[in-house]
């Protein structure tokens, strides 16, 4: 691959948003306090607040699946369980960490597309209370979904509504939340409490930072372990400043909104693109940043040896392409111009 092209492999195969290495940059001053007693870390959780609300508490944590392991461990115990999308990254992507390091089980639930609904959860949280089966806890979702779909407010709504009613908690994987709420047409915090949930991992890394992450503890009282479970599952930053100058930089004003609207609108230019080609389906909404497709015989193996991507499901040949917050409309309709021409358009 020519190095610096930019590509629809990944929103993780970005660079840094100038403004983001410019705000490391600035933290880049003398000595501070370590392990987050500084004031960037402390104009970082003033931030988290603001669009989280007063009772939000935040852990910044290095990666998105230790934000995803501390989050769901301050939530249960091991012979609980988490219910989630069969397709959702803690379920599929993670190595297990969940349940190595919870000791709990993942429960994958299949879903059309990513998203969970009450129904589908009624069908799969059996065995309460029979102590031969792993108790249901929490609900995780994951917003945007790893197919590229949002749940609505009224839809994440009612999921929470239905383990509130069981007892149970909810978690959301944001690993890319912006992408959802400019989607949504909303604001960050309108995705977290007000939606029902209790805790959530933000993402920053997707949408512009070198590599930040934050577990938000949303219930009152939810935050007590965190420090612990944080600094034991290896996520607490001694130089905690430079990761938390990367959220200050995002959320100060909005370059996290115009981050994800960017690779939003850059996603849904690539689906109108491809669209219309012959033998190219999209098969999933496109609600953020990712579009799914079926492509004609042979065309992914051509259009890969030009632009890395991958092929998200190898039974059926779906590919996955991802629009991160840098891509610009030629790069998309040169993309979309060169599988045109591959398949003979
Ligand atoms: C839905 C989702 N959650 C979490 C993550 C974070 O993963 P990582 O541990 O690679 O930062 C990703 C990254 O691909 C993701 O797509």
């Amino acid at each position: 691959m020519a190095h610096g092209r930019r590509t629809f492999a990944s929103d993780n195969y970005a660079g840094v948003h100038p403004d983001v290495l410019a705000a490391i940059a600035s933290a880049n001053v003398g000595h501070a306090p370590s392990y987050g007693d500084d004031p960037v870390t402390a104009e970082a959780d003033r931030l988290f607040r603001r669009h989280f609300g007063d009772q939000a508490q935040a852990f910044i944590a290095f990666n998105g699946t230790g934000a995803n392991v501390v989050g769901l461990q301050s939530m249960l115990r091991p012979f609980e369980c988490v219910l989630t999308a069969a397709s959702a990254h803690i379920n599929v992507d993670e190595c297990g960490a969940p349940e190595r390091f919870l000791g709990s089980k993942v429960v994958g639930v299949p879903t059309v597309d990513g998203k969970l609904t009450p129904a589908v959860l009624e069908a799969t949280a059996s065995g309460v209370g029979d102590q031969h089966r792993s108790q249901p806890r929490v609900v995780s979702v994951s917003q945007a979904t790893e197919l590229g779909t949002c749940y609505s407010r009224d839809e994440l709504a009612a999921v929470a509504e239905w383990a509130h009613g069981r007892g149970m908690l909810v978690h959301l994987d944001g690993a890319r939340l912006a992408n959802a709420a400019v989607s949504l047409g909303c604001g960050l915090g309108d995705l977290g409490a007000p939606a029902g949930v209790d805790v959530l991992s933000f993402g920053a890394t997707k949408n512009g930072a070198m590599g930040a992450e934050a577990v938000v503890v949303l219930r009152p009282d939810g935050a007590a372990d965190l420090p612990f479970i944080r600094k034991q599952a290896m996520q607490l930053a001694s130089k905690m400043r430079f990761v938390a100058a990367q959220f200050v930089a995002l959320l100060a004003d909005d370059l996290w909104r115009r981050n994800a609207a960017q690779a939003n609108a850059m996603a849904a230019r690539l689906a109108d693109g491809v669209g219309g080609l012959p033998g190219v389906a999209i098969v999933h909404p496109v609600e953020a940043n990712a579009v799914f497709a079926t492509l004609p015989d042979g065309a992914t193996e051509a259009l890969q040896a030009e632009y890395p991507f991958y092929v998200w499901d190898e039974a059926t040949g779906v590919v996955r392409w991802m629009a991160s917050f840098d891509l610009t409309e030629e790069d998309v309709d040169a993309f979309v111009g060169r599988l045109a021409q591959l398949i003979g358009a």
